[in-house]
């Protein structure tokens, strides 16, 4: 009888997904395209990742080349996908590579952990599929297959080690970058998460999740505790020719280095004082509403207060404040939490370029 690791290779020699990422077969992989795209797919989907990758490959086709960026830039066509700090690290790490190891990744799991933004599963991930090191990649998606497949009921986290130990177990001696990748497409087009589709996985006739009747319901999580609920003010100062006032928040931290509307702290305590906390001298008026965001480790909420053409002189306050023509905000990397804010204060549709001047008659 074949072993599970021999019948997912089977597998994966006939059902590997076309991405734009891997290597054709019997070409050799290339580390930059193997962590560009590993560093795009944490928390993002294979389907909102490809064209990324495809625009990032055409404008940098190397790690020198990114490298060579300007990070504004990078975080320009960063937009969309989130998490701005996964592109400050994507750039730091390019300009370490080209500056430490003379442009070439290094080909190890326990070297790559060492470079920006790369955790345990990412240098799993390219050491196997990049440099075909005997090691294990595991992911949320792997954690959900190998649990069913050998019915483990420990809830998450705490199962953790155990998936570790036996994914560490299975890791072929050769051909584990393809085993990576075969566990990886297995969990997202067979062993899905709420439907199963058991009659065509290759591993079904081990699988003692789908034995015991278990599968859909693995991997158990242990609840999680409620998000605590934090308040901020924000304050929207806009001068009549359309520009508004805006900062940078600081490099480290939350949405570090982002754009932000000015606000007072995020705390426990509700509503801040636009004659106390504003940014400018104006006078302020409430906008309707609140605006709502869920961070990993709380939920914010947010009142928002709008002044327009604030009482002069309106100049840039002390701090990394800028002021920003509404419609260039559209071609700024703004966080969700930000776009949230431009959607209270001017509608939906609010940063669409300005309409062109009509044509000059003659
Ligand atoms: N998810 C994370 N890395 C992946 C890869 N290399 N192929 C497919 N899905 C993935």
């Amino acid at each position: 009888m074949p072993t599970r690791t021999a019948i997912l290779l089977d597998w994966y020699a006939r059902h590997a997904r076309d991405l734009p990422w891997r290597a054709r077969p019997g070409k050799a992989p290339d580390a930059y395209r193997v962590w560009l795209s590993e560093i795009m797919l944490q928390q993002t989907t294979v389907a909102a990742v490809k064209a990324y990758f495809l625009k990032f490959v055409e404008l940098w086709p190397g790690v020198e080349d990114l490298a060579a960026a300007d990070l504004d830039d990078v975080l320009r066509n960063w937009a969309g996908l989130g998490y701005y700090a996964r592109a400050r690290n994507l750039h730091k790490c390019a300009r370490t590579v080209v500056a430490d190891h003379g442009g070439r990744f290094p080909g190890t799991a326990a070297d790559l952990q060492k470079l920006p933004g790369i955790g345990p599963y990412t240098a799993g991930a390219i050491a196997a599929i990049a440099f075909n090191e005997q090691v294990a990649a595991v992911d949320g998606n792997v954690e959900r297959v190998i649990t069913r497949q050998f019915d483990l009921r420990t809830p998450l986290p705490d199962v953790k080690p155990e998936v570790n130990r036996i994914v560490a177990d299975l890791v072929p001696e050769t051909g584990a970058g393809d085993f990576a990748q075969a566990l990886m497409d297995l969990g997202a087009t067979v062993c899905a998460p709420a439907r199963p589709n058991c009659l065509i996985c290759p591993w079904s006739g081990t699988c003692l999740g789908l034995k015991n009747g278990t599968a859909p319901d693995l991997p158990r999580k242990k609840p999680k505790k409620p998000r605590p609920v934090r308040y901020g003010t924000v304050f929207w100062a806009e001068r009549a020719n359309g520009a508004v006032l805006m900062r940078r928040r600081p490099e480290r931290g939350l949405l570090g280095g982002m754009l932000e509307f000015p606000s007072t702290d995020w705390g426990g305590e509700p509503a801040g004082d636009p004659g106390r906390d504003a940014p400018v001298k104006a006078k302020w008026r409430q906008v309707p509403g609140e605006v709502e965001h869920v961070f990993t480790h709380f939920r914010l909420v947010l009142d928002v207060w709008r002044a327009d053409d604030p009482v002069p002189p309106a100049n840039v306050p002390d701090g990394d404040f800028r002021w920003i023509e509404r419609h260039e905000l559209a071609g700024e990397a703004l966080p969700s939490v930000m776009k949230k804010v431009v959607a209270a204060v001017l509608g939906a549709d609010a940063l669409k370029p300005p309409p062109r001047q009509a044509a000059a008659r003659r």
